[in-house]
């Protein structure tokens, strides 16, 4: 009986665990996401407005108004709109990724 209460007691302490890592690397990500909108080349933040990178780009749409699907922040960084670069081949495919997660997050206002 005792043997059962330690592993469950076990148990839920990894459980938690999980949860705080899980919690860390998506903080991670979305450090990693502000830092390219801010340093890529060229940067986001010079013709993009979001309010979470701190942002005031004037050339592109206002994120935060977007709030373009994590798809269609990468179809654009794939592909290009207009007058705004492709990034394919500036940023490799875990960035792309984590700039697509952390605009359609950070535009409404989630961590
Ligand atoms: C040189 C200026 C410029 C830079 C740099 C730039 N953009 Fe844009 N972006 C634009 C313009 C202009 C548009 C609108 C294009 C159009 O609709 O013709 C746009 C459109 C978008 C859209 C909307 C696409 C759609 O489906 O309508 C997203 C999302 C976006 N940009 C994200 C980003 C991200 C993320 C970065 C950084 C990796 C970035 N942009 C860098 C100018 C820029």
């Amino acid at each position: 009986m005792r043997g059962a209460a330690a592993w469950l007691l076990g148990a839920a302490a990894l459980t938690g665990a999980g949860a705080v890592l899980a919690q860390n690397a998506s903080e991670l990500a979305s450090q990693r996401g502000r830092q390219l909108f801010n340093q890529g080349a060229p940067a986001c933040a010079l013709c993009h407005t979001l309010k979470d990178a701190g942002a005031t780009g004037e050339i592109g749409p206002v994120l935060d108004e977007l709030q373009p699907e994590a798809d269609r922040v990468l179809r654009a960084l794939r592909q290009g709109v207009g007058v705004m670069p492709s990034f394919a081949g500036r940023l490799n495919e875990a960035d792309l990724q984590a700039l697509a997660q952390y605009v359609a997050r950070a535009s409404r206002g989630q961590p």
